[in-house]
């Protein structure tokens, strides 16, 4: 039907209309005060007047966008709605963690609840497509975005694609509570050289095939209605005008059925990469490419037309942009009712409605990842201790909340100290010890992160000596993870270091809470330093959940989806590689340096992907298998037992990673093919089964054709995976 609905529209539409839809502006002007008189804002104002805009982005609160639909509506001469746009990254106005740690609690379901509260209190806003998720694959935490995905693993990764797929959209797109979701950035993004912003990408088929586009493909089948393109280049050919990409493999292989938004001017950019001489050929090569709608290069509005007269461009490829642009209104229901996300008194009721922070508390401690603990230091005592609490982010309310949540309020996350203060019982003292950063941290300013103010290491190391113990809080601001925001250096910014090796001389009873948007290296605190806790950039309730964590209310369970290196230097290293040709010293010969491997460092990680502690223990056992030798159509059971050997109840995440130990292109050392979630009571054994089948064993050539082949392969069942308990199996 509702095809039939768009096919009709398209019929009495002009080409010019048609392109409007292939039009996005950013708000602007301020819809509240008189309409915009001269320049680029008045022009722009015509445009949606005359129905030459199909989508805003960046506009929000019912009124606002009440006030930009009705005049695409009322003023225009079909009456197109608007789909409103948003970057609803990690919650709109109550933020749930960073993605990244949203990744790290392996929680399908609490991921997906952490999208649906995002998407119930953005669609009250009159928002109703989210520019997220970020489903890229990143195997450098120098690069800043890090902190939007979910980290280095495709398998996981396309799972929590799935996940957030599902918590925005739900099972119906025209519920008012749901809105469109956008997988991006279609492709290769997180492979940007060198982990700098925006840069070229050098990788080849397999790693395209196998790491970056499986997220991308779970997002389709889960039906995610749109996806954004990069501003990197593949293979010398820019995302925005990858035809490749876009058309062979998104819409052709993939039967992809909806709409593909540039990002923000990249069509505007194949100028600047020197793949267009101008904007005209710019406009071209993206809408051949496949980049169905222009965000902020304003340059389809005034290119495509000519174009098409001109016979460059058929208008079918205009048709079939548009189809796709309004199938999605449709299916939002804004045919309907162009209003319906613009009630007021929903927008009242459900944005900051305080039942949201309990989901987002809850969605904050499953993120947090117990790194290291020994003694038992944690969790701390409820009573009669002496705690001091040291560093600028351990009172911080704005850095919690991360980056990208340009809704929210600022500095409206609990702190650290906050949290501590609930428990009554100790007496804790405060003090900043160093700042993380110098001057403001906004989004739009560069990040000055070298502060060299040493003044307060006093205060902080005399409240550490009189201490019991020292719960230190360090790491990056907020805003020094993110877009743009690529480092070289990703130990613990300004000082902080300096202030943790002071503190550690007189007090070496410490707990390192990290707040950060990326994997640190932090080699000095992991030798040094008992318990060491990831926590991230946790959003509203951030202080509740460390603190939960800290007095051992709540126990961690949360595992790293990404691997921390030792040094900068080991950058990219990852779980998955190759076996290479010389993996090992030869042992014959122990001298002979000719083997992978840096004279400097050795090859390990300093925490494994997969990595996490419990305030219990757990032990695997009895790795069984249906068969040793199957049919390549059979499928393979698995089964473990796990058992809780501490004294409290635990969650897990039960991992298998398999081998497949010959093949036509070579295969990764280990790769992530399932894990599940289990909790167990002290003493409790719980007998966990997998099942694997083609979809699991099988890989894609350097053609793109998932394939499956017979052979040995070895597969590994364990807590991290840096785990040993395997068994081998033969597919025939
Ligand atoms: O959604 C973002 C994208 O990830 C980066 N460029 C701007 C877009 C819209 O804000």
């Amino acid at each position: 039907l509702i095809n039939e609905k768009v096919d009709s529209l398209i019929k009495i539409m002009t080409l010019k209309e048609k392109i409007g839809q292939m039009n996005q502006y950013n708000g602007f002007w301020d819809v509240t005060g008189p309409v915009p008189n001269g320049g680029d804002a008045e022009e722009k104002y015509d445009h949606l007047k005359n129905g030459l805009v199909g989508s805003m982005l960046s506009v929000r609160g019912t009124k606002a966008v009440r006030a930009v639909q009705k005049i695409a509506v009322e003023e225009s001469r079909l009456g197109i709605p608007l789909i409103i746009g948003f970057d609803v990254i990690h919650g709109y106005k109550t933020l749930s963690p960073i993605p990244l740690a949203e990744a790290a609690s392996w929680d399908l379901e609490a991921i997906k609840k952490s999208a649906q509260v995002a998407a119930a209190e953005a669609s009250a806003a009159g928002i109703n497509w989210t520019f997220a998720p970020m489903v890229d694959i990143s195997r450098d935490p120098r690069w800043g975005r890090v902190m939007e995905g979910a980290g280095e693993d495709p398998y996981l990764g396309s799972k929590i694609a799935v996940a957030r797929v599902e918590g925005f959209q739900g099972d119906d797109l025209s519920d008012v509570n749901t809105i469109a979701a956008c997988a991006k950035h279609f492709a290769a993004y997180g492979f940007s050289e060198a982990g700098k912003e925006y840069n070229t990408v050098d990788i080849g088929h397999s790693t395209l095939h196998n790491a970056v586009l499986p997220p991308f493909k779970a997002a389709v089948d889960a039906n995610v209605k749109t996806l954004m393109n990069a501003f990197n280049e593949y293979d010398g050919v820019p995302a925005t005008g990858n035809k490749y990409l876009l058309r062979d493999i998104l819409k052709d292989k993939w039967n992809f059925k909806g709409f593909v938004i540039s990002d923000w001017a990249s069509i505007k950019e194949l100028v600047v990469w020197g793949y267009a001489k101008d904007n005209k050929d710019a406009a071209k090569m993206a809408a051949l490419a496949g980049s169905d709608m222009d965000m902020e290069s304003h340059i389809y509005i005034y290119e495509l037309e000519q174009l098409v007269k001109d016979g460059v461009i058929e208008e079918t490829i205009i048709d079939d942009a548009v189809r796709r642009i309004l199938t999605v209104k449709f299916e939002l229901g804004l045919f309907d009712d162009p209003y319906r996300y613009c009630d007021e008194a929903r927008e009242k009721e459900v944005v900051n409605n305080p039942k949201h922070l309990d989901a987002v508390l809850d969605m904050a401690k499953k993120s947090i990842v117990l790194l290291k603990n020994e003694n038992h230091l944690l969790p701390l005592q409820k009573k009669g201790q002496n705690i001091a609490l040291i560093g600028a982010l351990a009172n911080e309310k704005n850095s919690p909340l991360g980056s990208w949540r340009i809704a929210s309020k600022d500095s409206t996350g609990v702190s650290v100290l906050e949290g501590m203060q609930h428990y009554k019982g100790n007496n804790l003292i405060y003090k900043k010890g160093a700042d993380v950063s110098v001057g403001d941290t906004k989004f739009v300013n560069e990040i000055k992160i070298n502060t060299t103010d040493r003044s307060e290491f006093k205060d902080a190391i005399n409240a550490a000596k009189n201490a019991d113990v020292v719960v230190m809080v360090l790491g990056e601001h907020g805003f020094q993870s993110g877009e743009a925001r690529s480092r070289t250096d990703i130990d613990l910014p300004g000082v902080q270091q300096e202030l943790l090796e002071e503190v550690y001389k007189v007090n070496k009873n410490i707990v390192l809470v990290l707040n950060n948007g990326r994997p640190l290296t932090i080699n000095w605190a992991d030798k040094h330093i008992p318990a060491i806790v990831e926590a991230w950039q946790l959003g509203t309730q951030a202080g509740h959940a460390i603190a939960q964590v800290l007095y051992g209310d709540y126990n961690p369970s949360g595992k790293l989806p990404m691997t921390f290196p030792k040094n900068v230097g080991q950058i990219p290293i990852y779980y998955n590689h190759k076996n290479t040709g010389r993996p090992v010293r030869d042992e014959s010969n122990p001298n002979l340096v000719f083997w992978s491997h840096y004279s400097d460092v050795d090859n390990t990680p300093l925490y494994s992907f997969g990595h996490g502690l419990s305030y219990t223990s757990f032990e695997y056992k009895n790795l069984t298998l249906n068969k040793k030798v199957l049919n390549i159509d059979e499928d393979v059971k698995i089964s473990v037992d796990v058992t809780n050997t501490g004294k409290i109840t635990g969650k897990e995440v039960v991992q298998l990673y398999i081998r497949d130990l010959v093949a036509s292109t070579t295969r990764p050392i280990k790769e992530l093919k399932g894990f599940e979630l289990i909790e167990l009571q002290s003493d409790e054994t719980k007998t966990i089964h997998f099942v694997l089948n083609k979809t699991e064993l099988g890989f894609y050539n350097n053609q793109g054709d998932f394939i499956i082949e017979p052979g040995e392969f070895e597969i590994f069942i364990g807590g991290s995976s840096n785990t040993n308990l395997n068994t081998r199996f033969e597919l025939k």
